[in-house]
């Protein structure tokens, strides 16, 4: 029985790798990644695996029995790109894929929504056994900010009162490798968010807590957000999509308190503090 992993050489799917491993699948498992010489540490069978090469994902796909498809992040590409992965797995008779989607991908107002959906659709009218996972936020989307905020003396987004329960990426992680080891998960759709829901302010105020200094959350219109981030030199097409799931945020698109998550992997998911206290380990 072989495993294969898209985006193995990202951040989640490394971590996916990592967990099949620590369950003896190693042998079982099968990186399939745009840069196999990226895969050469991950200690498992790695194919070249380009969600633009129809022809090579065919190839790469053969004797694979379960697929899980980490969505890929070249915004704007990605249907068509899920689209080629899910076409390939067809034709080979791949048995089962697991999808890294959205939360609430069907109603949720963030730009990202609609690419997910998209591919949800392809999957679900392929033919093939499915799984959808639609994944939250992961917490690590705003720690990365923690540095500059502390630098700065100040926490700045365009969420509001939003609250946002976001989970740590090795979370999901986990919650891909139970249901791809697991039984009766074929043709369900989860929605995954953490167990602790948020608003910015109080991530701001974690920060502070943790830090010894005041950070205080200063909540910015959308275009200012949008042009400080500029400022601080992230692409000018990029740091318009941050402010504007922001904005989603504040709607409440970022939250969910069903407990998915902490249920499929039997454990709380990591907490807010836990992994703000790693962030600022990495800043002192
Ligand atoms: N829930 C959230 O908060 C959140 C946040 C960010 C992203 N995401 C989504 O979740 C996914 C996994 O997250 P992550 O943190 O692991 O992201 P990541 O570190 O950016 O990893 C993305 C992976 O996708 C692979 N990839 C991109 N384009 C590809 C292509 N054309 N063909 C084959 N592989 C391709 C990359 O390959 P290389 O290793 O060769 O670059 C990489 O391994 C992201 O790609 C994105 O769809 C979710």
């Amino acid at each position: 029985m072989k495993i294969g992993v898209t985006g193995a050489t990202g951040q989640l799917g490394r971590l996916v790798v990592e967990i099949l491993k620590e369950k003896g699948l190693e042998e079982s498992v099968v990186a399939l990644v745009r840069t196999p010489q990226k895969a050469a540490d991950l200690g498992v069978e790695a194919r070249e695996f380009d969600y633009n090469n129809p022809n090579q994902l065919v190839g790469a796909l053969r004797g694979i029995d379960k697929l899980i498809l980490i969505s890929g992040n070249e915004l704007g590409q990605r249907a068509t790109q899920h689209a080629n992965v899910i076409e390939a797995a067809k034709k080979v008779g791949v048995k089962w894929v697991v999808y890294t989607s959205l939360l609430h991908a069907d109603t949720s107002t963030l730009s990202l929504a609609p690419e997910h959906l998209a591919t949800e659709k392809t999957l679900q009218s392929s033919g093939l056994s499915y799984t959808i996972l639609r994944n939250g936020w992961y917490t690590e989307n705003y720690t990365g900010s923690v540095a500059g905020a502390v630098a700065a003396g100040a926490f700045i987004g365009s969420a509001g009162e939003g609250k946002i329960s976001s989970a740590a990426r090795a979370d999901f992680a986990a919650a891909i490798a139970e249901v791809v080891t697991g039984e009766s998960h074929q043709g369900k759709i989860y929605e995954l968010s953490g167990d602790e829901s948020y608003t910015l302010a109080e991530l701001a105020a974690e920060i502070s807590k943790q830090s010894g200094k005041a950070i205080p959350y200063n909540d910015l219109p959308e275009t200012e957000y949008a042009k400080i981030l500029k400022s601080f030199g992230v692409p000018e097409g990029f740091a318009d999509a941050i402010a504007s799931w922001d904005v989603s945020a504040s709607k409440g698109d970022l939250f969910d308190e069903s407990h998915q998550l902490s249920k499929l992997i039997g454990k709380p998911t990591t907490p807010l503090a836990q992994t703000v206290k790693e962030a600022l380990a990495g800043v002192k």
